[in-house]
């Protein structure tokens, strides 16, 4: 099974350096004041993550759309033995590999171009992070089959995207004009399409106060 809608990838082809000044420090002091009270969630979503996988000491870490590479820096900083980052965009993969060398972590980690599921194999993994990737995924059954599929019982952290009355209409739109839709959740949307692609869920948090992300683990 294949993912055969480029048009995320597409997307953040483009917008992958804008992207990528979220991280790092980079903005300047207005953006950075906006970016802290509406995408709290990308802070927040980041801090559960590693807290809820624990130990990634000589693990190999799957990171599906890893856009440029910040959750795979961190994961091999805590000891990871190796990551695996796929992502749809191109310029995201550079952004990664330029950001993951920078760090020293040359030879620790690859990078697979193409839309998840891929429909061609990579190695397994021992745990795997989906960070701001369910938004853009039509097709969220299958896609959690294929990552099931990739790891040896290990743990997923997964963010889903919630709705909001005032903050998702706003976001659908923007995204129509980019030619890149985007699906939403509630809490019974997200245990019934675990449920269905046979996945069990560990822990369903919605982050609280920026009202956007839910963050899940599950096996
Ligand atoms: C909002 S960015 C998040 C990047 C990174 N996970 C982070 O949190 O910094 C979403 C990324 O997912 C990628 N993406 C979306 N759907 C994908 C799919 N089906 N397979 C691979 N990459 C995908 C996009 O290209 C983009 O780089």
């Amino acid at each position: 099974m294949s993912n055969t809608d480029e048009r995320a990838g597409r997307f953040f082809h483009g917008f992958a350096d804008t992207f990528d000044s979220l991280y790092d420090g980079r903005r300047g002091p207005v953006w950075r004041l906006l970016d802290s009270t509406f995408r709290r969630d990308i802070v927040e979503r980041f801090r559960l993550t590693f807290d809820r996988l624990g130990d990634l000491t000589n693990k190999t870490v799957l990171d599906v759309g890893c856009g440029s590479g910040v959750y795979m820096r961190e994961a091999l900083a805590r000891g990871a033995a190796r990551v695996i980052g796929v992502d749809a965009a191109p310029r995201m993969l550079e952004l990664a590999g330029e950001r993951l060398d920078a760090a020293g972590h040359k030879g620790r980690y690859e990078l697979v171009a193409g839309n998840f599921p891929l429909g061609k194999p990579i190695d397994r993994a021992d745990c795997a992070i989906v960070m701001g990737v369910m938004d853009y995924v039509a097709e969220p059954v299958p896609f959690l089959r294929a990552l099931a599929a990739q790891l040896s019982g290990g743990p997923a952290a997964i963010s889903f995207p919630s709705r909001h009355w005032l903050r998702s209409p706003i976001r659908e739109a923007r995204y129509r004009m980019r030619n890149c839709p985007i699906y939403l959740y509630e809490r019974g949307d997200i245990e019934r399409v675990l449920k269905d692609a046979g996945v069990t869920a560990v822990h369903i948090e919605k982050i609280r106060g920026a009202g956007q992300d839910f963050h899940v683990v599950c096996r």
